[in-house]
Order: C-alpha cells, then sequence, then structure tokens
C-alpha cells in the first residue's frame, strides 16, 4: 500500500519505519526542514533501540522517502497517518492546532478517496473535527479513523511490529478493510485488532495512559507509607504484584513518572471530564502525587543536609524520563537540576544518550560527563535519576575513588540495601529508608 504519515517525531518515525518494514511504500513529511534533510541522508533523528536498522534497509529498498511537501507526501497514498503533537494548551486540554492545521491543509489537497488516520493521541471528538475540517475544503469522498500509538519508547519497535492489540475507531466499513489489510502482517500471532467507534478508541488511549500513571502513583503513596511504617516497598511490590488482578509490572516506586505522554494525557483526561462537568477525583489525586513524588528525592537530600545545599557539587546519573530513550520532555531529572540548582547545588551529569537534548534545554546550567564515573570527580553526593541498565552494577572502586564523600541517593532503588550499606555509603532510596 502507499502511505503517508504526517509527523516524524517518537511516533510519526516509528510507525512510517515499521509499515515500509512490512513491504508498503511509505512517505513521511515534516515541517522541520532540518529533520527531513537527516532523515533524507540516512542520519535517524532520534535513538530508539533497533529503530536505525530497519530506518537504513527501507530507505536503501527505497520504501521509506522524507519530504517537507504535504502534497507531494499524500498525492499516491491510500491511507494517511497523522503523528503530531497534541501538547497541552494552557489549561491543561491538549491543543489540536497541529491536528486541525494540517486537517485544514488535507482538505485543500485532497482529490480523491483517502482514509485519514489519527494517530496523535486526541480527546474524545476529535475525529469529527478533523472531519469538519476536510469538509469545509473537500467535497469528495474520505474518512477519518481513530488509531491511537500504544509503543512504549525504548521498545518502540518492538511495540509497533507486535503489539498487544490495535485499537481502531471507525464506522466505515471500507476504512476498515484497508485498515485490516495493513496491519495483518502486524497481528500474525493473534493479538487482537479491536474495531469501534471513533469515540470510544479515542478513549481507549486516554484511559489507558491514565490507568498506567494511576497504578506508579499509587505504588509511589504506599513508598512513601513504607518509609514512615518500617516496611520495604521491594517486599510489598512482590506479595501484590504476583496478585494476577494486580500483575508484576508497573509497580516499582520511583521519582515520579515523566515522558512525552502520562503527564500530558492525565492533565487532558481531567479537562475532558471537567468539560462534561464530571470531577475525575482519582486523576486529580493522581497529578498530585506525582507532583510531590518527583521533589521527594530533592526533600530526602535538602534533610540531610539540614537545608544547606549551597556550595555542595553533586553527580547525577541519568538525564531521559526512563532508561533506552533520548527524550527528556517532563523527566523528574529536570525537576531535580531546577530545584537543586536553585538551592546553590553545582551539578555534574551523565546520561547514555540524553544529553544532547538536555544541553539544547538548559545549556551550562549544569556540567555534562563523559562517561558515569567522570561525573563522580569531586562530588558531595551521587544522585540516580534514570535506571539505565549500565547504572546497575557499577565498579564501586571507580566510584569511591572519584567520590568526596560516600552518599548516594538512589531514585531508583537500584542498589541492594544491605550490600551498599556493608560498602559503607550513606544511601536513601525510595521506600526502603528504614531497612538495616
Ligand atoms: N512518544 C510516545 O511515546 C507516544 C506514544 C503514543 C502516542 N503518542 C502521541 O503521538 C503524538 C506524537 O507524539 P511524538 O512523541 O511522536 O511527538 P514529537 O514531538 O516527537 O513529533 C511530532 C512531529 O510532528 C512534526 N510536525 C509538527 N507540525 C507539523 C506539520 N504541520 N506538518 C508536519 N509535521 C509537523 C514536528 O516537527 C515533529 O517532528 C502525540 O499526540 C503523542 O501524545 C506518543
Amino acid at each position: 500500500m502507499n502511505i503517508a504519515v504526517i509527523g516524524t517525531g517518537y511516533v510519526g518515525l516509528v510507525t512510517g519505519t515499521c509499515f515500509a518494514e512490512t513491504g508498503n511504500k511509505v512517505v513521511c513529511v515534516d515541517i522541520d526542514k532540518g529533520k527531513v534533510t537527516k532523515l533524507s541522508s540516512g542520519q535517524i533523528t532520534i535513538y530508539e533501540p533497533g529503530l536505525e536498522k530497519i530506518f537504513l534497509r527501507n530507505i536503501k529498498e527505497d520504501r521509506l522517502k522524507f519530504t517537507t511537501q504535504l502534497e507531494t507526501a499524500v498525492k499516491d497514498a491510500e491511507i494517511i497517518f497523522l503523528a503530531l503533537p497534541t501538547p497541552p494548551g494552557e489549561d491543561g486540554s491538549a491543543d489540536l492546532k497541529y491536528i486541525l492545521g494540517v486537517a485544514d491543509d488535507l482538505g485543500k489537497i485532497l482529490k480523491d478517496y483517502k482514509v485519514i488516520v489519527n494517530k496523535s493521541t486526541v480527546p474524545v471528538g476529535t475525529a469529527d473535527k478533523v472531519s469538519a475540517a476536510i469538509a469545509q475544503n473537500y467535497s469528495g469522498e474520505y474518512d477519518v479513523v481513530s488509531n491511537p500509538e500504544f509503543l512504549r519508547e525504548g521498545v518502540a519497535v518492538d511495540d509497533f511490529m507486535k503489539p498487544d492489540r490495535v485499537v481502531v475507531g471507525t464506522k466505515s466499513d471500507r476504512a476498515m478493510k484497508l485498515m485490516t489489510y495493513l496491519y495483518a502482517p502486524f497481528v500474525r500471532q493473534g493479538n487482537p485488532v479491536i474495531f469501534m467507534d471513533e469515540r470510544s478508541s479515542e478513549l481507549t488511549k486516554y484511559a489507558a495512559n491514565s490507568f498506567l500513571a494511576t497504578k506508579i502513583s499509587f505504588m509511589n503513596e504506599i513508598a512513601q507509607l513504607c518509609e514512615r511504617l518500617g516496611a520495604d516497598v521491594d517486599m510489598v511490590r512482590k506479595g501484590v504484584g504476583s496478585d494476577e488482578r494486580i500483575g508484576k509490572r508497573f509497580l516499582f516506586p520511583g521519582i515520579g513518572y515523566g515522558g512525552s505522554c502520562f503527564p500530558k494525557d492525565v492533565q487532558a483526561l481531567n479537562m475532558s471530564a471537567n468539560e462534561v462537568n464530571y470531577s475525575f477525583e482519582i486523576l486529580k489525586a493522581v497529578e498530585k502525587v506525582n507532583a510531590n513524588q518527583k521533589l521527594h528525592l530533592v526533600e530526602k537530600i535538602k534533610k540531610y543536609y539540614n537545608g544547606d545545599l549551597n556550595g555542595k557539587q553533586m553527580a547525577l546519573w541519568g538525564l531521559a524520563f526512563k532508561p533506552n530513550t533520548d527524550d527528556i520532555r517532563e523527566a523528574p531529572a529536570l525537576s531535580i537540576i531546577n530545584a537543586l540548582t536553585l538551592l546553590g547545588v553545582s551539578i555534574t551529569a551523565y546520561d547514555p544518550e540524553a544529553m544532547t537534548n538536555v544541553k539544547e534545554q538548559i545549556g551550562e546550567k549544569i556540567k555534562y560527563a563523559e562517561n558515569q564515573y567522570d561525573a563522580l570527580k569531586d562530588a558531595d553526593a551521587l544522585i540516580i535519576a534514570t535506571e539505565w541498565s549500565e547504572f546497575r552494577t557499577p565498579d564501586f572502586e571507580r566510584i569511591e575513588k572519584a567520590i568526596k564523600h560516600k552518599i548516594i541517593f538512589d531514585g531508583r532503588n537500584l542498589f541492594d540495601v544491605n550490600k551498599i550499606t556493608e560498602l559503607g555509603y550513606h544511601y536513601e532510596s525510595i521506600g526502603r529508608s528504614n531497612l538495616k
């Protein structure tokens, strides 16, 4: 099939590349000229494990192309995917200006039947709005379909190639047939393509992300209780996670959820509820708990130093909002940097993939190290904000040689409390601080 993908960020680039991988001819379009130039010359613009190899293969096979021209991209496409940003507007609701702007442009370009598929995360009713925007300038046939994306950054290629499920919201038989054909190679193992109406499909994505964010915030509150009651959150996690109704995943406490999705999606669902005069009490609490949790480690650090942090030098391991990505949107590490630098702390950070993005955002507010051990030079303490694999079993002799004081504030519970205490460290983690 001929496919167009509009927007080549984390979702668009993975979507375009994976559809090309199953034999489709894909043209990706973006307004960012620099990005398109790089992608066209075979330079990948995001860090996503496994993506580069199939990206290069499909460019070589002439199945994957990039352009800044919307008209060129959609001319021959049977299906047009929108993978555009839906950032929070001033009031927290999803800002649809990118989506509706492109819908308006499409109305002026379309000449024959196309399926326009919304892959962005959008509030209920957006398919109708996209349809109306197209109809202002185009009176021919088309269908607007909702097809929310559930991929996780860091394992996006696997998630896209073998999705747990594909959700498609449409009432059109014609669009349903095309979507079934397109997704068939991805669900050969029998995972479902679930067809539903557009509004239910749009809500499904928000419900899924909000539920996962709730799970994280719930466990973070249990961790807070553990710290006050002398219990070990790792044990509690294992105990509750073994119940199949609860499940083992997404129960790890930490320093709050971040990333480009959970924070904005929880906020947007809250706003959607408000708009229909429904107060979504659980989600309000989830947001509040997360905001507190993002600064929980800072509170611990302040307490340890009796509030006097001025002039301290700290090493920070991890900047990305989670491992295996270079995405720093809403990363807890950035909240920590902000809070600590305001208190007079100098920070030297290391992250395997995210340092370029952080430099672009905050420049020389902090220093950047070549590797995790260089970051420790003369540091009063080490702070861990992202659970990259290489931080899990570090060379403690090298740490000891570089660091000034053996103090670790671990926001990701990477180390065994007893072992690290035996090594002579003052160690604080999440939900386990009273352990001996
Ligand atoms: N990142 C994720 O893990 C993820 C997962 C599932 C769903 N989503 C949703 O998918 C959507 C896209 O997310 P993302 O992370 O890929 O965003 P992103 O910011 O990484 O990418 C968006 C891209 O769209 C481009 N763009 C903006 N306006 C354009 C226009 N008029 N024409 C062409 N291109 C344009 C931007 O230049 C950018 O490259 C959002 O709604 C997000 O909530 C994201």
